[in-house]
């Protein structure tokens, strides 16, 4: 956490209160700058997986570590003031049993300062998010499309469509039940989710769900349009930084071929102020 914090943080009780009120307003991070422009306006600042594809370019999420996670989670820390820090358990840290789940949890916590951990899965999992919550592990549980299972599902597909809705309404209840503090509705029917949202007692993430959701999260790289080559049909926009980059460095190619970068203002005189 930065020095000058002027904010109380947000805590997992804090979001969970929110159920029913003003939406809550979630991003991803994985860097610290990145994380002081996502904590002026986020209640919940998510260090996702997702950072394997994002950031290092990986073709999924399963090669992503729990040291990767918490080299990225102790840097976002630094970004961060207000919202309430959720780190990813990356695949294969939590699915053998509540006691692998709870050692690695504790690292996450432990070694970043965040105040949550979140995790992929509904029924089956519901006994490992007993386990940790029971134990003073808040957990952000995240059903629908699991990234994660993505070789088990056949792909990103949507899921719970038509008959499959019940399957995806009892984890959401499974998890509820479980003591998750909040949950991720990944690419669900937008009437699922909003069955869901007015089903449970704790408050829907939504992703490619409904805007009635309890609140909305993105992938921060994506809504501000980082990358030409994936176009997500729940993503949208919010800025074209991708466009703007190519432009900034084509611009600097150009002046510097042409010697006209660095001009007089960006050198230093034999003599004077630096
Ligand atoms: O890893 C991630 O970024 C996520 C969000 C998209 C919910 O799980």
């Amino acid at each position: 956490m930065s020095q000058s914090a002027p904010h109380k943080a947000l805590t997992a009780s804090d979001i969970r209160a929110r159920k029913g009120g003003d939406p809550l307003v979630c991003l991803t991070a994985y860097t610290t700058p990145v994380a002081r422009i996502a904590d002026a306006e986020c209640d919940v600042v998510l260090v996702g997986d997702s950072v394997g594809m994002v950031l290092h370019g990986l073709p999924s999420t399963l090669p992503v570590t729990l040291d990767m996670m918490i080299l990225h989670g102790q840097a976002v820390a630094r970004g961060l003031d207000r919202a309430l820090m959720v780190v990813d358990m990356p695949f294969g840290s939590y699915e053998e049993s509540p006691a692998q789940a709870m050692r690695n949890a504790v690292r996450i916590m432990a070694e970043t300062g965040a105040g949550a951990v979140k995790l992929e899965g509904g029924t089956h999992m519901a006994g490992t998010i007993r386990f940790l919550s029971d134990r003073g592990i808040p957990v952000m549980a995240h059903i629908g499309l699991t990234p994660q299972a993505v070789n088990a599902i056949g792909g990103y597909r949507v899921q719970g469509k038509g008959e499959d809705a019940s399957r995806i309404l009892e984890d959401a209840r499974a998890v509820a039940e479980a003591g998750a503090f909040s949950v991720v509705l990944e690419k669900v029917p937008a009437a699922l989710a909003d069955r869901i949202t007015a089903d449970l007692s704790i408050p829907t993430i939504g992703i490619g769900a409904s805007a009635g959701c309890d609140g909305q999260i993105l992938v921060i790289d994506d809504m501000l349009g980082l990358f030409d080559d994936f176009r997500p049909k729940f993503v949208k926009r919010y800025a074209q930084l991708a466009r703007d980059a190519r432009d900034a460095v084509r611009a600097y190619a150009v002046e510097v071929r042409a010697r006209d970068f660095p001009a007089p203002a960006h050198v230093f005189a034999d003599e004077g102020a630096d």
